[in-house]
């Protein structure tokens, strides 16, 4: 089984749960932080056309598959987490989806979420993690958020994911 087939149900569920935690209206400025190939982008854009939608990922090699898989007026751009060449306050939401694990310091990809998104702003995150309570990566990001949920997946195959998703305001 290809790695992506055994790992769809999982992507679809925390893409649909972040989509449902948006609180989505007509003409909103949301930002996808470590897009890759900008499917959670795409699935906002079908719920509401009129989204502003911009996705930064480190990768030209993904942007290059995001653009090319997109027909609709996303903007996909080239930038680091750790320091998101935005304005403060440029975003009225924040998204990310399975990036801390690879940034250096995910509490300052945090950080910066939190800089660019305007004040009232919602930052929605969520990432896989084997154990939750054990895990460094996972610790340190969740004490920075207002909410988390926990939640654990079959993955096609038999294997178990878990995952939490967690949400501030700014
Ligand atoms: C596991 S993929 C997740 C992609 C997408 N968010 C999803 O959930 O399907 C992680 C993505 O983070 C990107 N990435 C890794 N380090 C990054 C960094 N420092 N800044 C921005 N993006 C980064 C990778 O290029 C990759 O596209």
């Amino acid at each position: 089984m290809r790695n992506e087939d055994r790992w769809a149900v999982y992507v679809d569920e925390t893409q649909r749960e972040i989509a449902a935690r948006l609180n989505l209206k007509s003409g909103l400025s949301i930002l996808d932080v470590g897009c890759g190939t900008g499917a959670l982008l795409r699935r906002l854009a079908a719920v509401e056309p009129t989204l502003r939608l911009t996705g930064l990922d480190v990768s030209p090699a993904v942007l290059r598959i995001a653009r090319f898989e997109t027909s609709g007026p996303i903007t996909f751009l080239a930038g680091d987490a750790d320091a998101l060449p935005f304005a403060d306050g440029s975003f009225e939401r924040v998204v990310c989806a399975n990036l801390f694990h690879y940034v250096g310091d995910p509490v300052q990809a945090l950080t910066e979420m939190k800089r660019v998104a305007r004040a009232g702003a919602e930052v929605v995150v969520a990432d896989w993690c084997d154990v939750p309570d054990a895990c460094l990566v996972c610790g340190k990001v969740r004490s920075a958020l207002d909410e988390i949920e926990i939640r654990s997946y079959e993955l096609s195959g038999g294997d178990r994911v878990n995952w939490y998703l967690g949400r501030l305001v700014v």
